[in-house]
């Protein structure tokens, strides 16, 4: 177990785990719509992708696996599945000594890959130690298919969000997509290219899209897809033109 609190997540930048918070609003909404997934479709193995870096992939992934954990029918658990830069390991403040890296390289002693628990959450998270790697080999290797075979076969109350590397980086993303149920598409506000949401799509495959989140969205209609605020502006006070709410 590591030690967790209510304050420490919010710290964190992880608002999902308190319902009462306004901020779990937009997370609330995504787990909302993937438990209806889950129900008519039977996804539970859910990769968060997007096409450019840096536009909050792993922010949601955790904001959003929180929010799951929430429930008590799930055993929810977070997969860092970015091998290259994996950051849940700081989200969530984890220093393991066998990442699930390790356990993808086969390195010696990791014969499963680390999952720790939140004191205090029911979330389980398998983080992984960024590093320089054949990212792409790894993922198509035997130990990540023995992984995810497991994942499919285990009990059906888990749920996997597993973050992942942007799309169009290498080959990862849709590698491993392709031995997910589905997977979401992060963009941001005023970043992300419609153009590039669309390539990621056709790269992955509509069939297999549970849907687009808009990052550091700021209000209007929002007539596809999911808006999440940005939080740093929300925690203080301030809109990202700089004047005051
Ligand atoms: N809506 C938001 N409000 C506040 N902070 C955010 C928001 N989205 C992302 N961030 C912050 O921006 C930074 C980049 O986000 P994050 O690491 O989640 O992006 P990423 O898409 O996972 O990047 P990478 O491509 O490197 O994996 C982080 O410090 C994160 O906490
Ligand atoms: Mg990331």
């Amino acid at each position: 177990m590591v030690p967790w609190s209510p304050a420490l997540a919010k710290q964190r930048g992880i608002y999902g785990f308190d319902s009462i918070d306004s901020r779990s609003r937009s997370f609330n909404l995504i787990r909302a719509k993937l438990l209806d997934y889950r129900r008519d479709r039977q996804w539970r193995m859910i990769g968060v992708v997007s096409a450019t870096p840096n536009v909050g992939k792993s922010f949601i992934s955790a904001n959003v696996a929180a929010s799951l954990s929430r429930d008590p029918r799930l055993q929810t658990y977070a997969v860092d599945l970015d091998l290259r830069r994996g950051s849940l390991t700081d989200s969530f403040g984890l220093n393991p000594a066998n990442s699930l890296r390790d356990y993808l390289e086969g390195a010696p002693g990791a014969d499963r890959p680390a999952a720790f628990g939140l004191e205090g959450e029911s979330l389980v998270v398998m983080p992984t130690v960024p590093g320089l790697v054949h990212s792409a080999e790894l993922l198509a290797g035997v130990r990540a298919q023995t992984l995810f075979r497991e994942m499919r076969a285990s009990d059906e109350r888990n749920f996997f969000i597993l973050d992942m590397p942007p799309v169009f980086a290498n080959d990862d993303a849709s590698t491993t997509v392709a031995r997910l149920d589905a997977y979401v598409v992060v963009a941001e506000e005023g970043r992300t290219k419609t153009r590039e949401v669309r390539d990621a799509i056709a790269l992955l495959g509509e069939n297999r899209l549970a849907g687009v989140i808009m990052n550091k969205y700021r209000g209007g209609l929002l007539s596809e897809g999911y808006g999440v605020d940005d939080y740093y502006s929300a925690g203080y006070g301030v809109t990202r033109d700089g004047g005051d709410k």
